[in-house]
């Protein structure tokens, strides 16, 4: 039973001024009641204490009365605004949720609704995506653009409303639109259901941590030129933990996330990689992290010094913090996992953790104290990657079983991998040999269309948008992971695979070395997906299917398809609509790593996609 627990007299207006430790530490407040963000200038403290005692009676009541069925409707207000933000010395007028860079987070409990309103100030189209969302029956929420809907345009507003159904852990929100991303994001954290605990000891506290990428240059001119050219576009200038990037870059000593702990207690950290073109590896000095959780889906815990995360991935981890007060600080560090041929933002973010000092001796004169590095392995260190991959295991218990697909429908097999494109006449073009980089699935670009393809699927309009003959295999084979055939074009195209309802699929996903080997995590919306196997070099299939995983595999929604290997995934096409699948390196996605899978509608009632609601963005 859902519950509509907030009227327009209840709203909390909360003031999310700084993304600070203050705040991400005080979860355990935040969580009774709906939180609702807005744009609105803070309050006066004593005013807003009094405004949440008030509110956390109110809220009290319906919990209280409706504590069996616990799923509530969470509203959230999203403002999209341009925000001066100064990094590394410069500042920057960038695109924001209500003002804020890391944007407001999002908390639910697993089986709640959420509504959030978007409106749109700024001059830019935008829409959004709720990263790892199953959306089931909901794919017009689901916001890639051109993908489930147009692009909200200036002025207009779309209300996304979506259930989180059988997830529970981190998930994000980002913009879904050209390069926005880089400064449009947000944590999603999903608490089990009321009274349901975690499969793990119950941490003292939790606590976001959410990578980015920062340009000094206006990410959308890189961009755009980037695609005219042909050529790459630059890199980075740093990463970032929580919006900041620390104290390894110039200019940044004052950008530092802190993150304090008390001695003895553990700490659930939920590590995002909302960073655009990298996957990271991340540590902490001198301790060891637990890995509990992957793109929201528990998984079997081991302990790790180093872990590593891609584009598009979530990880929860515990961390144990030690039973006395060291007299050093600790760095949190991320930096690159790079395999590509292209020149990478070879930086390294810092955080630092601190240990609190018993609470009367917390005003005594802070010393400054040594800060001890975080050991992190070479930026191309595959094998640590390929390990640490394997060890991501489904719980696969009682509780929390693995549905992996024993029979399979339909096979598929995918190239992924970068190519060429022909440069228009009267231009020269900065790709290999006065071409245009571009990057493809199965040799095909894909090109957006200028309708969304839902819309088209769902009224019957696909004619002139989207064709449904993606190739399910390769049209020209070749040593995909040897020397790279003669002609390296690709072709451009907007095609679909039309799976019907309940499909069970099986996806190889084989990585080519054209112009260069490169991992690339890809990402499947509208599923999870289990990951049954993974090679370096080419997939055999008459060998490789036998050592397939089907008992345990990892459960997500992004992937990392190895450096010159590849991966094999299997998922039930048991949501319908139409549903993205591509290279969560952003710069990949532009150049057309990206196809559809369009699922349709069962017989049942509950098996058919509803009809959109009426404020659909118009294109
Ligand atoms: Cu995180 Cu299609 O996106
Ligand atoms: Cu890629």
């Amino acid at each position: 039973m859902t519950i509509s627990c907030i009227s327009n007299q209840n709203i909390v207006y909360y003031p999310f001024s700084q993304y600070h430790f203050r705040i991400l530490n005080s979860f355990k407040g935040n969580l009774k009641g709906t939180m609702m963000v807005s744009s609105l200038p803070p309050y006066s403290s004593a005013f807003f204490r009094a405004v949440l005692l008030a509110l956390s009676v109110l809220w009290l009541l319906p919990e209280m009365a409706f504590a069996k069925h616990a799923a509530i409707t969470r509203h959230y207000k999203f403002d999209i605004k341009m925000q001066n933000v100064t990094r590394l010395c410069q500042t920057k007028n960038i695109v924001t949720i209500n003002g804020q860079f890391p944007g407001p987070r999002i908390i639910a409990r697993e089986g709640d609704r959420l509504v959030v309103k978007v409106v749109n100030h700024v001059q830019y189209n935008v829409s959004l995506h709720w990263h790892g969302v199953r959306q089931l029956r909901s794919g017009w929420a689901d916001g890639p653009a051109y993908v489930t809907q147009c692009p909200i345009q200036t002025g207009q507003s779309y209300v996304y409303n979506f259930t989180v159904t059988g997830q529970r852990g981190t998930l994000f929100w980002h913009a879904h639109i050209s390069w926005l991303r880089v400064t449009v994001y947000g944590p999603i954290v999903i608490l089990p259901k009321r009274h349901a605990s975690y499969p793990f000891p119950q941490p003292f506290r939790e606590v976001p941590i959410i990578f980015g990428e920062w340009w000094k240059a206006d990410t959308e001119t890189i961009i755009s030129q980037a695609l005219q050219t042909g050529g790459a576009p630059n890199i980075s200038d740093a990463y970032t933990i929580n919006g900041l990037p620390g104290p390894s870059y110039n200019c940044s000593a004052k950008d530092i996330f802190k993150l304090k702990v008390k001695p003895g207690k553990t700490y659930l950290l939920r590590l995002i990689n909302a960073a655009l073109n990298d996957e990271l590896f991340f540590s902490i000095a001198n301790h060891t992290l637990t890995v509990v959780e992957a793109d929201a889906i528990y998984v079997k815990p081991f302990k790790t010094q180093i872990a590593l995360i891609s584009p598009g991935q979530t990880t929860n981890v515990l961390l144990r913090a030690k039973s006395k007060v060291p007299s050093t600080t600790f760095a949190m560090s991320a930096r690159p996992y790079a395999t590509g041929p292209a020149a990478f933002d070879n930086t390294t973010t810092t955080g630092i953790l601190e240990y609190e000092k018993s609470s009367s001796a917390s005003n005594s004169t802070i010393k400054k104290l040594p800060l001890l590095k975080a050991a992190l392995p070479k930026f191309n260190d595959s094998t640590f990657a390929m390990k640490f991959n394997k060890k991501i295991r489904s719980l696969a218990s009682a509780k929390f079983p693995a549905n992996v697909p024993k029979k399979v429908d339909r096979r598929f097999f995918f190239t992924v991998g970068l190519g060429t494109l022909p440069c228009p006449q009267n231009q020269a073009c900065q790709g290999p040999n006065n071409t245009k980089l571009a990057a493809s699935v199965n040799n095909v670009s894909f090109v957006q269309p200028n309708i969304a393809l839902l819309q088209a699927h769902f009224f019957n309009k696909a004619k002139g948008v989207f064709t449904s003959d993606f190739p399910a295999n390769p049209l020209i084979k070749f040593n995909y992971t040897g020397t790279p055939p003669r002609n390296i074009m690709v072709k451009n195209d907007t095609k679909v695979v039309v799976l019907p309802f309940n499909t069970s699929v099986e996806l190889v996903m084989q990585d080519t070395s054209i112009i260069g080997a490169e991992s690339h995590p890809l990402h499947l919306h509208g599923f999870n997906f289990f990951m049954v196997g993974q090679g370096i070099g080419n997939f055999n299939p008459n060998n490789d299917p036998a050592k397939f995983n089907l008992v345990d595999p990892a459960e997500r929604n992004t992937v990392g398809v190895p450096s010159g290997g590849w991966v094999a995934i299997r998922f039930l096409a048991d949501n319908p609509g139409v549903w993205f699948m591509h290279c969560h390196l952003e710069v990949h996605t532009s150049w057309g790593l990206k196809m559809a899978w369009v699922v349709n509608d069962g017989k049942g009632r509950k098996q058919k996609l509803p009809p959109p609601p009426s404020d659909l963005p118009k294109c």
